[in-house]
């Protein structure tokens, strides 16, 4: 693997391979008080955020530092980019400074498939950590390694992502990956934050969470993005309101009582209790949230892997 920058496409023997190498890793270091491998010793991990993300940037500087890489995080905000300076060209100065690879999140969708092409010369790898409404490959990765942990194989397993999928670039590298491995998909969303295209999606369209949930093995809910629904003014909105939002999608403790009892509940995060999700289902055993981001620092120490370390054991 040279470059991670989406799950469509991606091969699902590939996928495997990291989350069992993840699995490795994780039971290697389990009980150990100095996390440290030496594997990627010697080796440069950059990350390029232009947007603001604690689990994703966090993870990778702490798999990076498992793994004994030299890591170093760079942000738009306090970059030579609030000068001015161009994507690609920032992406150069960085190859040209020693990464040997870049970990880049960014607004326009495509961003990373872009930075992949412009550091094909000097033969550094790209991850996307997410560009745009498009992908987030890791966060659907991780979620994979989260429901595996939990259910076992993801084969006929049926998956409900709930909510914002119009823009979330997890729900759309979910669906991709999460499919490829067997599970079946449902998106349980209103019409106005669907995705034009969805029936060309591996997925089936439901608009009744409460019809959908007793037949799940996970949920998984979304983060509205308020960010990313600009335009229209007081009463001209094409999205639901956030009381309508809640009262239709939100995960709130009657509808915990749906599930099936071995059902497990997901949240990218970050979460915003009371709204997407409740509060007494976000803690409850049904939930993995913070199992996820566990289980994020494994499955990014993978994927460095996979792309970084020369051939051997990965532990
Ligand atoms: N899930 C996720 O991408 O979270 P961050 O924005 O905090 O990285």
């Amino acid at each position: 693997m040279k470059h991670l920058l989406a799950t469509d496409g991606l091969d699902p023997a590939v996928a495997t391979a990291v989350l069992d190498t993840a699995d490795e890793l994780k039971h290697t270091l389990l009980g150990r008080e100095v996390k440290k491998l030496p594997t990627l010793r010697g080796r440069t991990v950059i990350t390029l955020f232009y947007e603001n993300s604690t689990r994703t940037r966090v993870s990778f500087e702490i798999a990076g530092k498992w793994m004994s890489a030299d890591v170093i995080n760079v942000s738009a905000s306090s970059s030579s980019v609030n000068k001015g300076e161009s994507l690609r060209d920032t992406a150069l100065t960085l190859a040209a400074a020693g990464a040997d690879c870049v970990i880049v999140r960014h607004p326009a969708s495509g961003a990373a498939q872009r930075l992949s092409e412009w550091l094909a010369e000097p033969g550094t790898s790209v991850v996307n950590a997410g560009d745009g409404t498009h992908e987030h490959p890791t966060q659907a990765l991780l979620d994979a390694a989260t429901l595996r942990e939990r259910l076992g194989s993801l084969k006929d397993r049926r998956i409900a992502i709930v909510g914002d999928v119009l823009h979330s670039r997890v729900a759309r590298s979910n669906i991709h990956l999460l499919s490829a491995l067997g599970a079946e998909v449902v998106l349980v969303a209103p019409p106005t934050l669907l995705p034009y295209g969805v029936e060309s999606l591996p997925v089936t369209v439901s608009h009744d969470l409460d019809a959908e949930l007793p037949a799940v093995d996970a949920v998984m809910m979304l983060r509205v993005q308020a960010e990313r629904m600009a335009g229209g003014g007081p009463g001209q909105s094409f999205f639901p309101s956030a009381r309508e939002y809640s009262i239709a999608y939100g995960l709130s403790e009657r509808r915990l009582k749906l599930l099936p009892d071995h059902a497990v509940v997901l949240h990218p995060g970050p979460m915003l209790r009371g709204m997407e999700i409740a509060s007494a289902v976000a803690d409850s055993p049904a939930s993995a949230i913070t199992e996820q981001v566990r289980n994020g620092v494994h499955v990014r120490m993978a994927v460095l892997y996979h792309l970084l370390a020369s051939e051997g054991a990965a532990a």
